[in-house]
């Protein structure tokens, strides 16, 4: 027996792996990357990621936590001594979080910044003009967003240092399902605004002539970092999930929950950007130049701004704990330190290369784009591999069936894994770089 915290019920291993998938990239990054890439061609592309790969690397990840009982990098020791090569993985998703959690922080930094804003009610009666100045200001700074990353990542370490049960999964389980309410009232104003119809269009009409190689690497990059795949968080998190519980069925529910909160959040913002005349390609400050607008012209905007930027702090909280974890379960398996120093030294560091992404735009944009569309879908490539050339058919359908079931699905499954996700996204990747295509 190992005596590793595990979840006490399905809807807490469920709340808390959707936990790590929705953040900002569900509300932040979503929206702005489709506005950058033309809309609803995006959009389509991104959704046939999300399920004909997102779903079934999610699923490799979580049975190799599973299995391995152990944070990613010692999963490949333990589940393959012969294979070094593998532990590449958990060294590549060490790395991943590294970058991923630095610019995460700045940015989850700003809607620090705009929940204190909204409090003080510094946002209303501002003209659409004058929220973008604001936001330009503010992210051009240095000090302010330096110390609400601190102030972030200082949260970050706080809830990780209190363990898995009492931590991540009590957060979770009351917030999310609050976050989904206000963006549906959300979605429901910016509808009901005059020009939102483009918006709607924008979004939802695809315009086929807007793809390019780089626009299908983007939906893909998209993809792997929205349902937090490709770098071991999931299998982290597997490696706390009971035997009896459906790992299908929790990759499915996770997919689904994170695809929806971005496609609402879609929805509350495209038909908001074309009713106040903002630009859909506004680029990383979309969100923030835009929901303020909302706010501005709701009954009860007051109370509805505060509320939104309150969870959404939050939701990226529930994020960046999953991020930091992999890391302290990296120090703590792999190197032996205790949980709180791991905890400090891992969130330090992070400090670190957050502060350099705040004075440097290009480290911010760097540290973004290597991450989200070559280092996940690159771990995706290793973890599908893996799972469907070298633990063995009987191991996979020995987890897929743990909790009694019988998976008919094994199949398809096995062959997406082996196949399908690792040249579909070679083949994404060799069409950027000019080689094919
Ligand atoms: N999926 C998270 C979000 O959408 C970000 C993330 C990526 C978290 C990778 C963990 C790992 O905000």
């Amino acid at each position: 027996m190992n005596n590793r915290d595990v979840f006490s019920s399905k809807f807490g291993v469920i709340a808390a792996a959707a936990g790590s998938a929705v953040g900002l990239g569900n509300i932040w990054r979503f929206p702005y990357v489709l506005g950058e890439n033309g809309g609803g061609a995006f959009f389509l592309i991104y959704l046939l990621f999300i399920f004909a790969i997102g779903v079934p690397v999610m699923l490799s990840e979580l049975i190799i936590g599973r299995r391995a009982q152990k944070s990613i990098f010692g999963a490949f020791k333990v589940l393959a001594p012969k294979y070094g090569f593998f532990q590449s993985v958990g060294i590549i998703g060490v790395l991943t979080a590294f970058l991923i959690l630095s610019f995460y922080s700045v940015v989850a930094g700003w809607t620090v910044e705009y929940t204190i804003l909204a409090l003080g009610n510094n946002l209303a009666d501002k003209s659409p003009d004058q929220l973008a100045d604001l936001f330009a200001d503010f992210s051009n700074s240095i000090w302010r967003p330096i110390f609400y990353l601190i102030v972030f990542m200082g949260l970050t370490a706080a809830v990780v240092i209190g363990g898995i049960k009492n931590g991540i999964e009590k957060y979770a389980k009351i917030l999310m399902p609050l976050l989904l309410v206000i963006i549906i009232i959300l979605c429901l104003k910016s509808l009901s605004l005059s020009g939102s119809r483009e918006g709607v269009l924008f979004l939802f009409r695809p315009d086929f002539s807007k793809i390019t190689g780089n626009v299908v690497l983007v939906a893909l990059g998209q993809a792997f970092f929205s349902l937090s795949i490709g770098m071991g968080t999931i299998a982290t998190y597997g490696s706390y999930i009971k035997k009896k519980e459906n790992l299908l069925q929790t990759a499915v529910s996770v997919s689904f929950i994170d695809t929806l909160i971005a496609v609402l959040a879609g929805v509350a913002i495209f038909p908001a950007v074309f009713a106040f005349g903002i630009q859909p390609d506004a680029g990383p400050g979309l969100v923030f130049v835009t929901l303020p607008n909302i706010f501005n012209q709701m009954a009860g905007g007051y109370f509805f701004s505060v509320a939104f930027f309150t969870l959404l702090v939050i939701a990226a909280l529930t994020s960046s704990v999953s991020l930091l974890e992999v890391v302290v379960a990296y120090f703590t398996d792999e190197l032996g330190l205790k949980r709180k120093q791991a905890t400090f030294l891992g969130a330090f560091l992070m400090i670190v290369l957050g502060i350099f992404c705040v004075i440097y735009p290009k480290v911010f944009n760097g540290f973004e784009w290597t991450s989200s569309n070559l280092l996940l879908p690159l771990g995706g490539i290793l973890i599908s591999l893996f799972v469907g050339w070298f633990l063995g058919r009987n191991k996979v359908k020995d987890e897929l069936e743990a909790h009694g079931g019988k998976a008919i699905y094994l199949q398809v499954f096995l062959f997406i894994i082996k196949i399908v996700a690792p040249i579909a996204i070679a083949i994404v990747f060799l069409n950027n770089l000019g080689l094919i295509g």
